[in-house]
């Protein structure tokens, strides 16, 4: 249960989403679409910071592992072999009283009777079931013939793309197929903020490998996954792994790892590791009559491999980092008194803007002049931000509340108009210590990059 204290903090964090860009209501101006969200421009770069990292480690710093990038509208006998049609669906309950869907589980349960939790009303019909997704037509007719869906996953693309992708990239067992991208749910109830949407991204990889391979690999895959999250900057003492227990998975995988985050708002999934088996291309092959067999060359064997899913949720994971990050604490303004900051704690690798750079004062041309050289200089290698406007200590907080790990700060020592040794240096500001240090113009640059990289 969160404590008023978490449902405060949370309150906090999505009116710091709206206020500095990072996450809108989607369609709002028109009374808001639920379960839809709409990035800012500080929100599309830390979500393209986080694919980008997530790409660059799981494809491109590997030998095994290929991208795709998939149609989302999708063909009816993709889903009806994967088993989406008949079984993608939540138990749904309706309120007779204020007439709300709700989803099975979020009932509430007094004194062994089950209560709707937004009346406390006893009136609730039975559950039935209710498909997630989201379905259309392809065409000018809107016959059944015509019937596509939305993806409900990006796995399905990479399963049936697997025998081109076998072909064409002439990879061995084991090796993977990664694609980001998105995916809808038609969420009974969308809820925490983008938590639970009904439009979303996703990051997944599909392990292709041997089946004696299968719990090895899906072991391997939940410690790496558990790195990129520290990588990112989730600390791991907020990380949990739950072994689901075998009523709860699919009746196909034979392991699942949920890699679960404490949100302010309770513990909840941000990744699910999965031994899929050879349920999905097994599924396949049969349905499409196509051989989805791999042809191992030393042991002369045909079989369907089997496949270890890592599968990350991307919005979940930007709002994860968001509550990670948010702090308030203390730091001086420009006369010296100490007043309360926020500030997102970001790690420099994710932050949407990496270097805040400013002129001590904007009506001195040489200070503006020599600023505006700074931002040339490191523009082509990171995010940077000019600001010229209002006290210095008022542009950090500014910097501050987006997460910027650095400010750097053009004075009249850059000018070297006090003492030439310190002509063209500048000072460079840590966000999280608030320590300052001289740094001359040229060593800028490499000081940053690795740091934000
Ligand atoms: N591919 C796994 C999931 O979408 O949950």
């Amino acid at each position: 249960m969160s404590t008023p204290t978490d449902a405060q903090r949370m309150e906090k964090i999505v009116s710091l989403c709206k206020r500095r860009g990072f996450i809108f209501q989607s369609s709002e101006i028109y009374g808001g679409l639920n379960g839809a969200w709409d990035y800012g421009p500080l929100g599309v770069e830390l979500k393209r910071n986080l694919k980008n990292y997530w790409w660059r480690v799981m494809v491109h710093e590997r030998d095994d592992v290929v991208g795709m990038d998939g149609a989302i509208l999708t063909h009816p006998a993709v889903l009806k072999a994967s088993g989406h049609v008949e079984g993608f669906s939540d138990p749904m309950v309706d309120c007779r009283t204020c007439k709300a869907h709700l989803r099975a589980d979020q009932l509430v349960e007094k004194k062994g009777v089950k209560q709707c939790p937004n009346c406390g009303g006893k009136d609730l019909t039975e559950a039935r079931q209710f498909n997630l997704m989201f379905e259309t037509h392809v065409g000018a007719s809107a016959e059944e013939s015509s019937i596509a869906y939305l993806r409900p996953e990006t796995a399905q693309s990479i399963f049936v793309q697997f025998k081109n992708i076998l072909e064409m990239s002439r990879k061995k067992l084991p090796f993977g197929i990664a694609q980001i991208g998105k995916a809808f749910r038609n969420e009974i109830n969308p809820r925490n903020f983008t938590f639970r949407s009904r439009e979303f991204e996703q990051m997944e990889l599909e392990y292709f490998c041997r089946p004696e391979q299968g719990m090895d690999l899906l072991e391997y895959w939940k410690e790496e996954r558990l790195k990129f999250y520290e990588n990112i900057g989730i600390a791991s003492a907020k990380l949990h792994v739950l072994n689901v227990p075998d009523a709860e998975r699919a009746f196909y995988s034979k392991g699942t790892y949920d890699i679960e985050y404490e949100f302010p708002f309770g513990r909840q999934e941000l990744e699910g590791v999965a031994y899929r088996t050879d349920y999905d291309l097994s599924q396949h092959q049969k349905a499409s009559g196509k051989s989805l067999e791999y042809f191992d060359e030393e042991t002369r064997e045909k079989f369907v491999p089997h496949v270890v899913e890592p599968s990350a949720g991307v919005d979940r994971t930007v709002l994860a980092m968001i509550c990670e990050a948010y702090a308030e604490d203390e730091a001086p303004n420009d006369k010296g008194q100490m007043e309360s900051r926020v500030v997102l704690r970001l790690h420099p690798r994710m932050a949407p803007i990496k270097c805040a750079i400013f002129p001590l004062l904007k009506n001195k041309e040489p200070l503006v002049a020599k600023a505006k050289e700074v931002v040339a200089l490191l523009r082509p290698q990171m995010t940077v931000f000019y600001d010229e406007t209002g006290a210095i200590g008022r542009r950090y907080r500014r910097q501050d509340e987006i997460g910027t790990p650095f400010g750097v700060t053009v004075d009249f020592e850059t000018l070297g108009e006090r003492d030439p040794a310190l002509r063209d240096t500048v000072t460079l500001r840590d966000r999280d210590s608030m320590q300052q240090e001289r740094v001359a113009i040229k060593d800028l640059a490499g000081r940053l990059v690795s740091r934000v990289v």
